[in-house]
This record gives structure tokens, sequence and C-alpha cells, in this order.
């Protein structure tokens, strides 16, 4: 007999089957019994008739706590009853591990009770939602690049330096030397682009912010896809196709999961149309000014109300355009035609979601990058190596990163960003 997971079933309507599984809930009356149970692959029921099993194990279900696991026997049947569509008629089960006054009961927790509990949070159906479109949007990715003929290419996590500024660094000792923890692969997917043309990176970045909000994480992931041989247009472009692409196979691959987190399905088609709009910084700053938020001037930086105002005069997400060099990093290319500006962009997510991209041109000019990392506060000496590849056959590079988590947010259609890593590492959270 065949041990199948439960998302398979429709191969085996019908035919009897072993099913390792953990006892999410049940219910029983004299003659019936029903178990919720989840094997990993899907949330399911099981049906056991008394008159249909021995009676010690009819007897026994009644003694089965809550997360004890099962092996069980059964024939898989067509049911409209669940939304996978089929169950199974238990002829026999044993139970493998027990489990007695489980913490987390099918009623309300808070969520700091939830987040102590991570652990064995992760077991619900909503969590099991979350995580497959989390898992689908990595899948996804790397179908992507390699359509695309992008390498992945991965740079490493022990740096000695800081491409998104030197306030968010979590400092270690490597040996005697300093140390921080990457926040960005960046600088060294430059030069793996210099080597191999187009590449991208997927990988952890810690950033010690001290930000206690619904998008921010001190550990997330990030694709950073960097490009030889392409300016900042050909990027954005490069930017719309894979977040579209991404939208495209969540909603193909993700069905029961988006139907779990109740997420709509036709806000989701929009996403794919493209192109995104654009606007320039310049722009959505007097956007603003026209619409109440008059203490924003010129230059300074988004806040998420900035951001989710403007996201909320489009349908899909938008580029905001060319930021004043002043609010962006030291490696981000001059915008020749204002500046002031840099040739960056951010891509803005609707609903609220706020920045998922980061992308620019990255500045070539030998000097001028020596300058700007003078300016910034910088190490010449720890920058020898990245403005190497401005001295031997430099050729204009366009990048961008896409934080994992909060895509996942967005397209889960989630309130808060710690439902979507597995661990996730929050301001004043580093148990479990
Ligand atoms: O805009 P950021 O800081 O850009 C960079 O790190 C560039 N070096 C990327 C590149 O060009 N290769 O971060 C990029 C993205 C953000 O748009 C956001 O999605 C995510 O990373 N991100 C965070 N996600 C969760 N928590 C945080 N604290 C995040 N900070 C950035
Ligand atoms: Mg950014």
């Amino acid at each position: 007999m065949e041990t199948i997971t439960m998302i398979h079933a429709a191969r085996f309507l019908d035919q009897e089957v072993v099913v390792n599984a953990w006892v999410t809930n049940k219910r029983s009356s004299g003659k019936i019994a029903f178990l919720q149970l989840r094997d990993g692959s899907a949330y399911f029921q099981a049906v056991i008739l008394k008159n249909q099993v021995a009676p010690e194990l009819f007897e026994q279900v009644k003694h089965i706590g809550q997360e004890s696991s099962l092996k069980l026997r059964g024939t898989v049947q067509a049911s409209d009853r669940s939304a996978l569509g089929y169950e199974l008629l238990v002829s026999d089960f044993e139970i493998i591990g027990h489990s007695e006054d489980y913490p987390i009961t099918p009623k309300e927790h808070g969520t700091d009770f939830l987040m102590d509990h991570r652990h064995l949070w992760l077991r619900s159906s909503r969590q099991h939602a979350i995580m497959q479109i989390r898992n689908e949007i990595i899948r996804a990715t790397y179908q992507f690049m390699a359509e695309n003929e992008f390498i992945k290419v991965d740079p490493p996590i022990l740096t000695g330096s800081a491409p998104e500024g030197t306030t968010e660094l979590f400092h270690t000792k490597y040996f005697e030397e300093d140390a921080y923890l990457s926040q960005s692969g960046q600088l060294y997917m430059e030069a793996a682009a210099m080597a191999f043309g187009k590449v991208f990176s997927f990988g952890p970045t810690f950033r010690a912010e001290k930000s206690k909000t619904r998008r921010h994480l001190i550990e997330f992931w990030m694709m950073e896809p960097e490009m030889a041989f392409v300016e900042h247009e050909e990027s954005l472009q490069v930017q719309e196709k894979y977040v579209a692409y991404l939208v495209r196979n969540v909603i193909e691959h993700c069905q029961l999961a988006l139907k779990t987190l109740e997420r709509d399905i036709e806000q989701l088609e929009k996403y794919t149309q493209l192109p995104y709009p654009r606007i320039s910084y310049t722009d959505a700053i007097s956007l603003l000014k026209k619409n109440g938020f008059e203490d924003i001037e010129w230059g300074d930086d988004f806040g998420s109300p900035h951001e989710t105002f403007i996201a909320n005069q489009y349908e899909k997400p938008v580029f905001i355009l060319n930021y004043p060099k002043g609010i962006k990093p030291f490696y981000m290319k001059i915008n020749p035609e204002d500046p002031r500006t840099v040739l960056c962009a951010d891509l803005i997510a609707p609903e609220g979601y706020g920045e998922i991209i980061g992308g620019s041109e990255r500045e070539v000019d030998y000097e001028t990058l020596a300058e700007n990392i003078e300016k910034f506060g910088l190490d010449l000496d720890t920058y020898a190596w990245y403005l190497d590849l401005r001295k031997y056959g430099t050729v204009p590079h366009s990048g961008f990163g896409i934080g994992l988590e909060r895509t996942v947010a967005w397209l889960s259609g989630i309130e808060h960003i710690r439902e979507t890593a597995p661990f996730p590492r929050l301001l004043n959270r580093i148990y479990p």
C-alpha cells in the first residue's frame, strides 16, 4: 500500500493508502468521528465510522490530543466538505507520538503569545499558506533568472564594507579585525557582473534598524540581480517583468494558499499587467504637497504615509524615479538631466505594502566614486577592490534588490511582515 501526501489525493481516488499526519482538531458523535489533519502538504479531514473499525480503535479516538501524530490507513474519497476536495475514510490508524495540552488551541491568541510559540504556530494552516507563497516566490525567482540567463553568485555574509550606510550595521569581530554582517550583496554582485555579465544573488541580509514597523525585519532575504552593459531604463523593464512573473506564478501555483488567506485574486491579476506606472521623486513631492502633506520638502526621504499615498494613486506597483543624491547611497550614478538627483528607482507596492525594490544604475567614473566614498565617511582602503572595477574595463551597469519578505507580505495580503519568515528576527525578539 502506498504512503501518500494528501495534496496528491486526486491520483489515488477510491484507493486504499497510508497517510502520516498530525491532528489539528477532532469531533465525534456516537457513531462517527471526524479528525482534522495536517500532513505537511495539506489540511484535510478523515472520517472514522464506528461500524467500520475495531471497537477499541473507535474508543481510542476520544483520547487523541491535538497535535498527536498518526499513521492512518484508509480510502481516498471525493468530498465537497473541504477546500482540498478529498477526505480519507479510515480503516485503521496507530498513534506515533502523543500530544497533550497543546498550547495553541483553536481559540484566539495574542500576538506575543503566538510569537513565543512560533515553533508551534508554524503548524497552522495560515502559516502553511504563507510559507507556500514564500516558497513559490523563491522557486519562480530561480526559474525567471535561469530563463533570462542570469547565473547565481553567492556574495559573502561576513564583510568589511557597508553598501547601505554605516548606521545600521551589525558589528562583529573577525579574529583581530572588525567585520559586519552583510546589509546587501550588491558591491560583490557588481564585481560578479563584470566577470559573468548577468548575475543574481539570493541570501540573508541584516539591518540593525531600530524600526518597529509592520514592514521591517532585522534579518531578511534579498534577491539582487546585477547586469553589465545595462542602463537604468532597461533595468526598470527587467524589474517589472520579474515582479509580474512572480505574481503570475503565485496565482497559478498557490491557489489553495491564496484561498486560505482569502486573498483577492482579481486584485493580484492587475499586477501582472505591464508596464507599471512611473512618477519622478520631484513630481511625487509636488503631489504630496498639494494633498495636505505640507511638512515634506524637496530633499526629504519619504515615510510610509507618503509612500502609501503615492501608491494609492495607482492600481499597480509604481516606480518612484530619481531621488535626491543626498538620501541615497554613495554608489548611485548622477542623473545627467538633473545632477541634484541620481539614476535610481524604488518600486512601491500597492495596498500600503511600501517599497519592495530599491535599484539604480551604478556610478562608473573612478574619480566621482572615490570622492563619494570619502564624502560618505567611508574608508578608501576598504573599497579599493570596488574601485578596481572602474579601472579595468568598466561598463555601464545596473541592478536592484527586492526584499523577499515584503514581497511575501504583499502577495499574501497579510498585515505584518513578522509572519513572512519562519523564525523572524524583530527588534527585541530573537526567541525562538
Ligand atoms: O533599498 P535597499 O536598502 O537596497 C539595497 O540594499 C541595494 N543595495 C539593492 C541593490 O541595488 N542590489 O533594500 C532593497 C529591498 C527593499 O526595497 C525592501 O524590499 C527590502 O530590501 N528591505 C527590507 N525588508 C525587510 N526589512 C527591512 N528592514 C528591509 N530593508 C530593506
Ligand atoms: Mg531602499
